[in-house]
């Protein structure tokens, strides 16, 4: 899959442009701020209708305009389609394919996807565990329709017994009866969630460790463990145990919602004991794992979108990685980076050919003379 034209008009730094692409290395370059991360968010929003960076969309509008519309040509299974994503002040977000508007915004992800690398992201590894779900859980979604059909009931019925919770203890008489349908479901859909959760985790370790020790050149030892409430053997009794807890604190406080995922390096907890490189290659293999069983679940090549990725690798890093990349499992690949010199070497090292952009506060001028 490929994205061969894009449209922007009012979306953050950028009034109205028009670009086409190359099928294999895109390069954006210029000044920090120029807004080279902000086209590939353009991207990042055509495949996942939301941004990778400001989740408040309104936010993404040109300061002083209305709204934002991105338009895509992408190319998918020998066949074109448009996609717009459009967002007005006051209105509902418009996400449509070939003219259809979507019923659900839900309905679009995993049809055209997109990996991000934006390797300065290190929350998923220093922030709390639900960044860390949420990256699982936003791979899996696109993988498997039935998962997030079933995460999404799940979290309406958590909000709603939640909800229930904060009503006994704030003087409304207790009734089990009440709660027993909402007990019943994030039972059920949890286990069913976390049996999803633990056989897709035994299958993107085996990918992860390779992609690690490829571009770490095996150096060091690293490891993904997920961990959930949900594993003790007798699920359902904590669940019911727990219910004088989950009064007290007016919140449920046992199920798949708590769940993490340790990331080690010789068995310790990376965000304490990782080097600032280590975290981003650790990063950096999330993320190519990502890329690898979409691939192989949709059969369908992912767009690679690369943001400032050369930052803080050493140049062995670098080298693999693109070597990796720029092989003929990966695709489309768009990559940011401040020093376009940097880009160039790396690229010509590789005998690797690549379109360059010019971004220069929010103009963009293709440059003619390829690598
Ligand atoms: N809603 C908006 N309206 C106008 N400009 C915006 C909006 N949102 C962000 N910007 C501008 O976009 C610019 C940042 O763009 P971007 O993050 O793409 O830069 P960059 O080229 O990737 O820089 P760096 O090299 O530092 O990563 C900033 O100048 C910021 O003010
Ligand atoms: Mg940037």
């Amino acid at each position: 899959m490929h994205i061969e034209k894009l449209g922007l008009i009012g979306f953050k730094n950028y009034e109205d442009i028009d670009l086409d692409f190359s099928v294999k290395i895109n390069c954006f370059v210029g000044p920090n701020g120029s807004g080279k991360t902000n086209l590939l968010d353009a991207i990042h929003y055509l495949s996942m209708t939301r941004s990778a960076f400001n989740l408040v969309d309104t936010q993404n509008i040109l300061f002083g305009q209305n709204l934002f519309s991105i338009k895509g040509t992408l190319f998918k299974e020998g066949r074109r389609h448009e996609v717009l994503c459009a967002v007005s002040q006051g209105q509902k977000k418009i996400m449509r394919v070939d003219g259809n508007e979507h019923e659900k915004l839900s309905d679009h992800i995993g049809l055209f996807p997109v990996v991000l690398i934006a390797p300065d992201d290190t929350d998923i590894i220093r922030g709390p565990g639900e960044i860390r779900r949420k990256f699982f859980d936003m791979i899996l979604s696109q993988l498997d329709r039935d998962y997030l059909q079933k995460l999404i009931r799940y979290n309406h019925f958590l909000k709603q017994r939640n909800t229930l919770l904060k009503q006994f203890s704030q003087g409304q008489a207790f009734e089990q009866d009440l709660l027993a349908p909402y007990n019943r479901e994030l039972i059920v859909l949890g286990n069913e969630l976390f049996g999803k959760r633990r056989d897709f985790m035994k299958e993107f370790l085996d990918t992860f460790h390779a992609n690690y020790s490829w571009l770490s050149e095996e150096k060091e030892e690293v490891d993904i463990r997920y961990r959930s409430d949900n594993e003790i053997p007798d699920f359902e009794s904590a669940f019911n145990n727990a219910l004088s807890r989950d009064l007290a604190l007016e919140r449920t406080t046992i199920g798949i919602h708590r769940d993490d995922y340790k990331f080690l390096i010789r068995d310790s907890p990376l965000k304490k004991f990782g080097s600032q490189g280590q975290q981003k290659t650790f990063l950096i293999a999330l993320k190519l794992t990502n890329f690898q069983v979409i691939r192989e679940h949709l059969e369908l090549v992912p767009i690679l979108l690369l943001d400032d990725i050369f930052d803080k690798l050493d140049s062995h890093r670098i080298a693999r990685l693109m070597q990796k990349v720029a092989e003929n499992d990966f695709g489309q690949i768009f990559i940011t980076d401040a020093r376009e010199e940097r880009t160039r070497s790396v690229l010509k090292e590789l005998t690797l050919n690549a379109a360059f952009y010019t971004i220069d506060n929010g103009h963009v001028a293709p440059v003619e003379n390829h690598v």
